[in-house]
């Protein structure tokens, strides 16, 4: 982990279901804020930016619908929660964020990698 990481309390483990998405708006370091969809997959927890690249859509309304995979309910863009990559044949990526989980809480991160 980048020791210059911000951490911003996200919710409890529990609020994240699996197969699930939550949409929070998290301050950085910075005080700017940042639309953030967390999702949980086979146990994992990842966040990416909460804004589809192809028209604005807020992808943590959207499924997991197989391991890692988000579909945007817009138009059925598939994205990668590991890397934030849309899946061909479209080309296009989301940020993403690390995620730490510590005492029951999870915890988002934003520096030089987000
Ligand atoms: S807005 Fe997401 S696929 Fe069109």
């Amino acid at each position: 982990m980048n020791d210059a990481m911000f951490w911003v309390y996200a919710c409890t483990t529990d609020e994240l279901a699996e197969g699930r998405g939550l949409g929070l708006m998290l301050a950085d370091a910075r005080g700017v804020t940042n639309a953030v969809a967390l999702f949980r997959s086979e146990g994992v927890v990842y966040a990416i930016e909460d804004r589809c690249p192809h028209r604005g859509a807020r992808l943590s309304t959207g499924p997991v619908y197989e391991p890692c995979k988000i579909a945007c309910l817009d138009h059925g863009w598939s994205i990668d929660l590991r890397s934030g990559r849309v899946d061909p044949p479209e080309s296009a990526r989301v940020r993403t964020y690390p995620v730490r989980s510590d005492g029951g809480a999870l915890f988002v991160g934003f520096g030089e990698r987000s």
